[in-house]
């Protein structure tokens, strides 16, 4: 992928942010030797303290920043979210909890505690864990606005809680977890690093590939059938698995819910896509250039949710849907939403047909976006998956 457009110029203020990132970088580079891994650049361009993209105060989401998500540009997406998340608090008991890892701007807790309110289904509290302290402080501006009586059930974490019964909801939290880079050079797996140029430039270097990198690469070849052919670039999350086990250790009885971009394994790494899913935004612009803007654009990689459905199951929780959003949605009665105008005026009813076909049609997010629920002691049917579930493709 290439950019698609010319990228807008930064601003003084951005220019220092991103200079001041890159020689934290570059100083760390040279105590190493001269060479980091992609996941420690990754880590550090989006997650370094102050600086880095979502832990600065960037805008990041919504039109005056750098992406949407569903949340931002569609309130039902929550909404249809919030349907699910009702049958399994219910099921629950009064003592159940709704979690959101990742919260963004808080648009999604916001919807989701209002359409639950709604529903008579409200959680005994909602937590929020995201690893940036400067989008809790907008998380707590929207909720304080949207839902100023629910407030007092919110409730902001430093670390995944101890055992606890309810829902686990993350969007688009899987594809801003760091992953490696790798290249497949006369038959071996070399990691794509970052080296800083003669002239002070950040620029990929490849080096022999540590022995989890080549053999979680050599475990691709054998899954999809491919031997990857010379010059084949791409990423793979290699914390996956202790990350989703500690989430999972914190959840007594209940559901996990990640929605993200991604494939299963083997599409993900056909011959197709050799040149990796890496993809980076900067004001509604994407392109793939990673070592650019460091600090000032968000960098993702498709998720590989057959790596998921494997890492829940050595977790021990058991892989309980998986679908399209669109499906998802639908059988979360996104139709009955459209279809239940009520009270709305017509600009609000064109206004929410548009939100549907944006979050439904394959062009759109309907296809690219994906489900998996996750579920740990808990074996009722999830309404979300009734129309297509797809658990057979991972
Ligand atoms: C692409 S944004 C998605 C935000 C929001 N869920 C939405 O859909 O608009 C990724 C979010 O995940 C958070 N994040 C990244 N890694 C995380 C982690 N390990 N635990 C919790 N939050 C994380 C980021 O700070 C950011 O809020």
């Amino acid at each position: 992928m290439s950019v698609a457009t010319e990228l807008p110029a930064l601003t003084a203020d951005e220019a220092a942010h991103s200079r001041a990132l890159q020689a934290q970088i570059v100083q760390e580079i040279a105590r190493a030797g001269g060479w980091m891994s992609f996941a420690r650049f990754m880590q550090l361009a989006l997650y370094a303290p102050g600086l880095g993209y979502y832990s600065a105060g960037a805008r990041k989401f919504g039109a005056a920043g750098d992406f949407v998500t569903a949340p931002e540009v569609a309130p039902v997406f929550s909404r249809c979210v919030a349907v699910q998340c009702a049958d399994v608090l219910s099921q629950l008991g009064e003592r159940a909890v709704l979690l959101e890892l990742g919260a963004g701007s808080g648009a999604m807790a916001a919807a989701l505690l209002a359409e639950l309110e709604r529903r008579g289904t409200l959680p005994a509290e909602c937590w929020i864990l995201d690893v940036s302290a400067d989008l809790r402080e907008r998380q707590h501006e929207v909720l304080a606005t949207a839902v100023p009586q629910l407030l007092p059930r919110v409730r902001w974490l430093d670390a995944l809680p101890d055992a606890f019964d309810g829902v686990v909801v993350a969007n688009e939290v899987l594809d801003a977890l760091v992953v490696e880079r790798f290249v497949v050079r006369d038959q071996r797996v070399r990691a794509l690093g970052v080296a800083v140029d003669d002239a002070g430039a950040l620029h990929w270097v490849e080096r022999e590939a540590g022995p989890e990198l080549e053999r979680a690469v050599r475990a691709i070849e054998v899954d999809t059938g491919l031997a990857l052919p010379d010059g084949y670039v791409s990423e793979i999350n290699l914390g996956l698995g202790a990350w989703l086990e500690a989430v999972t250790a914190s959840l007594r009885h209940g559901v996990m819910l990640f929605i993200d971009y991604g494939l299963p394994r083997r599409e993900l790494y056909s011959l197709e896509r050799g040149r990796g899913t890496l993809l980076c935004h900067f004001r509604h612009r994407f392109h793939d250039d990673a070592l650019a803007r460091v600090g000032l654009q968000d960098i993702t990689a498709w998720v590989d949710f057959t790596a998921v459905a494997e890492s829940a199951q050595a977790a021990g929780l058991d892989v309980a849907g998986y679908t399209t959003q669109a499906h998802f949605l639908i059988g979360c009665g996104l139709g009955e939403f459209v279809a239940n105008v009520g009270e709305l005026d017509l600009v609000e009813r064109v206004n929410l047909s548009r939100q549907a076909m944006v979050l439904t049609l394959p062009g759109e997010m309907g296809e690219r976006f994906k489900v998996i629920a996750l579920a740990k002691g808990y074996d009722a049917p999830l309404r979300g998956f009734a129309v297509r579930d797809l658990r057979h493709t991972l």
